[in-house]
């Protein structure tokens, strides 16, 4: 092989292992749930969901189910209920009617990573930081 050829397999090398990266990286985004990106959506269920005590004054008092540290699958589960209105409850119809089934995953991945708030700043911060690349 001459100076040529090799310079020529390495630029072929580089083109295919950056199209794998490529492939590898959209294989992940759209494949099970995305915890980082359930970081992003989690901030509109945190003023129901974050509160200590589970419990939310708005509109009136009521106790909200802690979701941190469910299984994925039973909160993907309840969301869809919601949404389809096997489950009924008027807060969260209207909330997961807006969801996707992207959207319900993303949130289960990330719920589910979560049991304990101090984990959460960390891991999903350079999760999402991640996903907005
Ligand atoms: C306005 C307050 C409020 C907001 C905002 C809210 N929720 Fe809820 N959520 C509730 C209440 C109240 C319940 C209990 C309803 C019931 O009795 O079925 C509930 C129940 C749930 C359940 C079922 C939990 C269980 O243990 O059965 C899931 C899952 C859930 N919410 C997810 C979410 C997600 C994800 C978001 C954000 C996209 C969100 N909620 C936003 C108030 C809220």
């Amino acid at each position: 092989m001459n100076k040529r050829t090799i310079l020529h397999h390495t630029r072929r090398l580089v083109q295919v292992s950056g199209a794998l990266a490529a492939l590898l990286a959209s294989a992940a985004a759209w494949g099970d749930g995305d915890a980082g990106r359930g970081w992003a959506r989690a901030q509109m269920c945190a003023g129901c969901h974050g509160i200590a005590d589970y419990r939310t004054a708005f509109p009136k008092v009521y106790s909200v189910p802690k979701l941190g540290g469910q299984e994925a699958a039973y909160i993907v589960k309840s969301l869809q209920d919601y949404k389809s209105g096997a489950r009924k409850n008027a807060t969260m119809g209207g909330i997961a009617a807006t969801l996707s089934d992207q959207d319900m995953a993303d949130l289960a991945a990330y719920y589910a990573a979560n049991e304990h708030p101090a984990n959460k700043v960390v891991a999903n911060k350079d999760a999402t930081t991640k996903g907005q690349q």
